[in-house]
This record gives C-alpha cells, sequence and structure tokens, in this order.
C-alpha cells in the first residue's frame, strides 16, 4: 500500500466519528467504530512513518547525487583544462577551427605568431589574412578528413610552412578541426646556405683550377718560351695551388670548428697572443706595418689553446693584410666582467659600412681581387667567428672605411677567476 491511501484513510477515521458522535448507535456498535478509527489511526501513523523513513532515505540520495555530479563537474573542468594546457604547450601553433572556418581555439604559439591576444570567434581569413589556409580548411571540412599542403604566410611576416588540417569530431552540434602549423622557414634558410656554400666552394676551387690549367697549357704549347717568362709561370702555378691547400686548410679548421667539440684547458691568455704576435712580426715587417701589444696578465680561460691562437692569428693577419704601408695595429688584452676582452684594432683600408654585416659570412671578401692577390680565401673571419661563439664568446667590429677598424672578441672567464670588484 502507498501514501496516495494515506488521506483517504485519515478521511475515513474522520467520517467514521463523525457518525459515532452524532448517530445514535447501539453500545456494540460504537464500540465496533471506534476500533475501527483507533486501527484506521494506527495504520495511517504506520504510514507516515514508513513515509519519513523513505524521505530522509531520498533526501539522502539526492545529497549523495549532487556531490556526485559537483565531483564530476570538477572533474570535467580539471580535465578540459588539462587539454587546454595541453595544446597551450604544444611547440607548433595550432588553431581549431568549426567546419565554417571559424576560430575555435588558437594555442599561445599560434596567437605569438599572428600577434594576437585573443582569436576565438573569428574568420580564419581575418586572423590569418591566408586565403590558401583558409581554401584548405574549407578543403578538410568538406571532406571531413585530414588533409595537408604548403603555405606561405605573409603576415605578421613571411613565413613558409606545412600546415596539417585534421578531424577532430562534433561538439555544440558543430564540427570542429585541428590546424597545425610547421615552420619549414629555417629548414629552407639552411637548404639555401647550404647550396650557397656549395656553389662558394667550387667556384673558389674553379678559380685556381682554371688558372692552373691555362698556366701548364701556355707551358706545353710553347716550348720556345723564355726561360725568365717560364719561370713565373712556374711560380704562378705553385701559387695557386697553395691556394688551393690553403682553402682546403681553412675549409677543415671551420668544419673542425662547428662540428667538435674543443679540448679545453685552462690557460692563461696573454701569452698566447703574444705567441701570436710575434708568429705575424715579419709578415707586418714585409707590409711596413708596425704592431704594438698591451696585453693585461692573469685572465684565465677555459678553451681550446690552439683555436684562441688560431683566432688572434686571423685577425691579426687581417689587420696587416688590409692595412697600409707605414701603418700600426694595436692589440689589447684586457678585462671587462665575466669576460676577457681581445681587441685587434688598425689604421687600413677600412670596411665599408654596406659590408659590415657579411665579412663573417664564408667566402665574403670585400675587394676581391685585393684579399685574392693577398692570398685570401674569405674564410679567415667565418672561422673566428665559429670559434668565439662555440666558446659561449662574441664577436664584434667597429670600422670606418678608409680609416680602420676595430675587432673585439670577448670570451667567458675560466668560473674559478675572482670576480671584478662590483662599485657599489
Ligand atoms: N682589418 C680589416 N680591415 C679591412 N677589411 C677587412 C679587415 N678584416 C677583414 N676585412 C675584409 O673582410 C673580408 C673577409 O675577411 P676574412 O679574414 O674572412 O677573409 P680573407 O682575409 O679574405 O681570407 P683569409 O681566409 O685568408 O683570412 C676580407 O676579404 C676583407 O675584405
Ligand atoms: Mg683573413
Amino acid at each position: 500500500m502507498s501514501f496516495r491511501w494515506l488521506p483517504a484513510l485519515l478521511w475515513l477515521s474522520a467520517g467514521l466519528l463523525l457518525i459515532t458522535a452524532l448517530v445514535d448507535l447501539p453500545p456494540a456498535w460504537r464500540e465496533a467504530l471506534i476500533a475501527a478509527v483507533v486501527g484506521f489511526i494506527l495504520l495511517a501513523l504506520y504510514f507516515v512513518r514508513r513515509f519519513c523513513t523513505r524521505f530522509s532515505d531520498l533526501q539522502e540520495r539526492a545529497n549523495e547525487l549532487s556531490e556526485q555530479v559537483e565531483t564530476l563537474t570538477l572533474e570535467l573542468t580539471r580535465q578540459q583544462r588539462r587539454r587546454l594546457a595541453l595544446i597551450d604547450g604544444i611547440p607548433i601553433p595550432l588553431l581549431i577551427c568549426d567546419e565554417h572556418a571559424m576560430l575555435r581555439h588558437a594555442n599561445r604559439l599560434a596567437l605569438e605568431w599572428f600577434g594576437f591576444r585573443h582569436m576565438t570567434g573569428k574568420s580564419l581569413l581575418a586572423l590569418t589574412f591566408c586565403y590558401d589556409l583558409f581554401l584548405l580548411m574549407l578543403k578538410a571540412a568538406r571532406r571531413e578528413s585530414a588533409v595537408s599542403g604548403e603555405i606561405t604566410f605573409s603576415f605578421p611576416k613571411e613565413r613558409h610552412t606545412e600546415a596539417y588540417i585534421w578531424y577532430l569530431g562534433e561538439a555544440d552540434s558543430h564540427k570542429l578541426f585541428a590546424i597545425a602549423l610547421i615552420d619549414k622557414s629555417e629548414l629552407l634558410r639552411l637548404e639555401q646556405v647550404r647550396r650557397d656554400f656549395v656553389a662558394n666552394v667550387s667556384h673558389e676551387f674553379r678559380t685556381p683550377l682554371a688558372s692552373i690549367r691555362s698556366l701548364a697549357e701556355t707551358l706545353h704549347d710553347d716550348p720556345q718560351m723564355p726561360a725568365e717568362t717560364r719561370q713565373r709561370f712556374l711560380n704562378l702555378i705553385v701559387q695557386e695551388a697553395d691556394r688551393l691547400a690553403r682553402i682546403a686548410d681553412d675549409l677543415l679548421t671551420l668544419t673542425r670548428a662547428e662540428s667538435m667539440q674543443p679540448v679545453r684547458e685552462v690557460f692563461e691568455l696573454a701569452p698566447v697572443i703574444q705567441q701570436a704576435v710575434q708568429e705575424m712580426e715579419s709578415e707586418a715587417r714585409r707590409a711596413q706595418v708596425s704592431i704594438s701589444a698591451e696585453l693585461e696578465p692573469n685572465l684565465r680561460l677555459f678553451a681550446n689553446r690552439d683555436q684562441i691562437l688560431q683566432v688572434a692569428l686571423n685577425l691579426l693577419s687581417n689587420a696587416i693584410r688590409y692595412n697600409k704601408p707605414q701603418g700600426s695595429v694595436s692589440v689589447r688584452v684586457y678585462r671587462e666582467g665575466n669576460h676577457a676582452v681581445l681587441e685587434v684594432a688598425d689604421t687600413g683600408i677600412g670596411i665599408p659600412s654596406e659590408a659590415l654585416p657579411r665579412i663573417f659570412e664564408r667566402f665574403y671578401r670585400v675587394d676581391k681581387t685585393r684579399s685574392r692577390e693577398t692570398g685570401g680565401t674569405g674564410l679567415g673571419l667565418a672561422i673566428v667567428k665559429h670559434i668565439v661563439e662555440a666558446h659561449g664568446g662574441r664577436v664584434e667590429v667597429e670600422s670606418e672605411y678608409r680609416v680602420g677598424s676595430v675587432f673585439r672578441v670577448r670570451l667567458p672567464l675560466h668560473a674559478t677567476e675572482p670576480s671584478e670588484p662590483q662599485s657599489l
């Protein structure tokens, strides 16, 4: 029996009581009616009790359910946050769009790429200004499958990418797609650098080889050639062969500086620079250039001694080679904070400002003819830069055309060197 009967029982009891009170009944009937009323009331009380117990059970269950709902909501929020954190942390730009190419979410890197704070709710085309990506997105939406393609962005800067788009599923009655953009600009740049390098190397080898060949042919074709001319031609052949050997040596040094971790030791910088100055003295005398040196002692490096010597030799050789007769070169070694600085200044021909950013490139020479005449391969400064950077240092140049140049190399001092007193 259910609670539906409770009002009926109460009404019945009340009716019977009323009859007992109002109608003159024989005592036996009256007693029977009263007993029935008591019975009904007891039954009603029993139902009330059952109702109360059931109600408190239901309340408990409702509380449990609401707790469960709360936990589930919390877990859902956490999961959503984790998903967003995952998308945000991915080190490639990621966009989430619907089937109409409207943006639903963009990760941190995508925002950085396109220079926006918020991107959601707008059209992919309006945000990226890239029609090709927009078309690719619509193609993915039509097919509801993964598509990819090469996409070039010109906003906010030029980027060559491979775009991958795939279908994620439905949410809020919209089809969602993810777009990942893989930046290939650096790869393409490196590929170009590699192609240029191969072209440059072939060119640099071809020039002396062509001279050797034509000189040898002339010698071969003209057996009556005067001995003096013959000797001059032979000397030129030797010079060109030396040049080829120098290019090969420099390329090897450069490759080693780039690819191998240098074997390091702790040594003092001044004696190494002194040695470089001594080695270059005869060349300086020949070029009528004077060298002065001011070398601060006790500056110790943890570096590859031979490579640091090579850096000093390359800078000194340039300072002498691109100098004027009666010119001078001054070499200084001093401390600046936690770095040792090697400075090579000359009173030479200087470097035109438009050439300055390029002089550390391989095979770059401001004046090809002059450099070739003096035996330059255009690799000396590239070697300097690689060695210095492999040691955690920096190289910089200041130059005034026709007045002179100053090259400064900053190298970190050995960690145990006492630090310079800090001014208060
Ligand atoms: N001190 C300098 N004064 C003027 N020009 C310089 C100086 N140092 C370098 N240059 C310019 O920078 C170019 C590149 O120098 P780098 O040392 O790399 O090559 P190089 O001297 O031509 O050949 P090498 O590989 O034999 O050193 C030089 O050809 C020269 O034009
Ligand atoms: Mg040089």
